[in-house]
């Protein structure tokens, strides 16, 4: 299902954090091993005024910053700075587009990252359209969030789908372009040894974590209006547990593999008022200690009180075959004590120890998926500890690990923007989130909020540095479940 490549990417949102920190050292990383095709443009564009020169200066200054050391090459990145050119401009201002349209030609292949404020979407797309910047060679990339629940999410995508058909539209979840995500995919379809134990007869339940050591970033005005769910669970864990959950698609397709995570996430089962107050525990983080260092509360940092949780525990079911009685765990937060992003498999015990009456305590398998900051996949097994077992025999859980960054050594490590950009350039929306994906996330995750406000459910303190309120231990540890930390 790959497209024809473009001949230019148009980046709105140029001058911003995302352009600086991700896209253009992605940009720079194919352009320095000579993927992007060549002759490719970029064109910049962002509200501030500035002209071809000053832009590359700036973006040259960004790729010294973000790029890695050892990976930055001044006249590899030289280079590269020609194939920028800038156009200034206001989203909102109709007038605008016709200076754009006269530095593209679409017909020879565009893609447009939007990598803006959610609220200039839809006059960016006017503007577009009105230019005549859209039409059959052109793709359109966007970030998110995507809306802040389904109503306002259909609203974005209606805008889109008046100018741009479900298949140009290639809707970002950075998790998804993480080599260790696609990863997941390689596990459980390239080998036979998983799938016929990945089940509810087998596994007694799945754990998803991703924990930050970061506060507020300074993103107030986003993050105070949004909280942990809306900004964390909604999208990236969804398209975690959807990769865990799926079943097997016929093809690494983007249809094939669309239809199968959409599936799961349909059958996630709503979390009503009657039972949020045992599925879910919200939190939010005052001051602490991170490392060493003391920090200040989310309220201190902000600047004022507020109601927005920076930490969620959730006890999702998946009511479909496979997964009936299987409990997903989910659990994000801000200034945790640990970056750890990790999806943690627990099997069930084996039915009958034969080593019970010399004394041997047996433990479940574990599979835990490390997907970052460490690049591990560890599968933990009983094993004999050595010796003549006269005092009876001891059995001990030992890891086969699998350190991805040592097997891959000779391998660049590559930030998800590279693999969407080039995705996005040659027209590949395997690894970008589809319209029915992204509603059906919402739909789950509206109810959850529904639920949580009808309870009256409020974010619970917890100290900079912790694992989270201490109602997420019991969350897990009800079902004689501990989180994996
Ligand atoms: C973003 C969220 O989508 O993902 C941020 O808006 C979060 O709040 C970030 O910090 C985490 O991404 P990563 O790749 O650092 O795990």
């Amino acid at each position: 299902m790959i497209g024809d490549k473009v001949s230019t990417l148009l980046l709105f949102g140029a001058t911003g954090d995302l352009a600086h920190r991700m896209l253009l050292p992605a940009l720079y990383g194919l352009h320095a091993d000579e993927l992007l095709p060549e002759g490719l443009r970029i064109v910049a564009t962002a509200r501030s005024t500035l002209d071809d020169a000053s832009y590359r200066t700036t973006a040259l200054k960004a790729l010294g910053e973000h790029v890695p050391a050892d990976f930055f090459d001044p006249k590899v990145a030289a280079a590269f700075a020609e194939r920028l050119t800038y156009v200034a401009l206001d989203a909102t201002l109709p007038a605008g587009f016709s200076k754009l349209a006269e530095k593209i030609d679409p017909a020879a292949g565009l893609a447009i990252f939007l990598s803006t404020a959610p609220s200039l979407f839809e006059p960016t797309i006017a503007g577009l359209t009105s230019a005549g910047l859209t039409g059959d060679k052109v793709r359109l990339a966007l970030e998110k969030p995507l809306g802040s629940d389904l109503a306002s999410s259909r609203e974005i995508n209606d805008a889109v789908a008046a100018a741009f058909p479900e298949e140009r539209t290639f809707r970002i979840d950075h998790y998804l372009g993480k080599e260790t995500v696609q990863n997941l995919l390689a596990l459980r379809f390239a080998n036979s040894m998983f799938e016929p134990l990945w089940n509810s007869a087998h596994i007694d339940h799945v754990q998803i974590s991703v924990a930050e050591t970061v506060g507020l970033e300074g993103r107030t005005g986003y993050y105070d209006g949004a909280g942990a769910l809306r900004d964390m669970v909604q999208n990236h864990m969804l398209q975690l547990l959807a990769l865990v959950a799926m079943e097997p698609p016929a093809d690494f397709d983007a249809t094939e593999v669309r239809d199968e995570k959409v599936k799961v996430l349909r059958a996630l089962r709503p979390i009503t008022a009657a039972d949020v107050g045992r599925h879910v525990v919200i939190g939010q983080y005052g001051a602490g200690t991170i490392e060493g260092e003391a920090v200040g509360g989310y309220a201190d940092e902000l600047g004022q009180a507020s109601t927005t949780e920076t930490f969620v525990a959730l006890k999702a079911q998946v009511d479909n075959w496979r997964w009936a009685g299987v409990p997903f765990y989910l659990r994000t937060g801000k200034r945790l004590p640990e970056r750890k992003t990790e999806i943690y498999i627990q099997f069930k015990c084996v039915p009958h120890s034969i080593f019970a009456k010399r004394g041997a305590r047996t433990k479940a398998n574990k599979l835990v998926i490390s997907i970052q900051p460490d690049e591990n996949i560890e599968f933990r097994v009983m094993a004999k500890t050595p010796g003549l077992d006269r005092d009876g025999l001891r059995l001990r859980e030992v890891p086969l690990d699998i350190g991805l960054a040592n097997a891959f050594a000779d391998h660049r490590r590559r930030i998800a923007y590279e693999r969407l950009l080039l995705d996005l350039i040659e027209g590949d929306p395997t690894l970008f989130v589809r319209r029915d994906e992204v509603e059906a996330q919402w739909q789950w995750i509206d109810g959850v909020r529904a639920a949580w406000t009808e309870a009256g459910l409020k974010p619970q303190r917890y100290s900079a540095g912790s694992w989270g309120p201490s109602a997420a231990e019991e969350l897990t540890r009800c079902n004689g479940v501990e989180w994996h930390d």
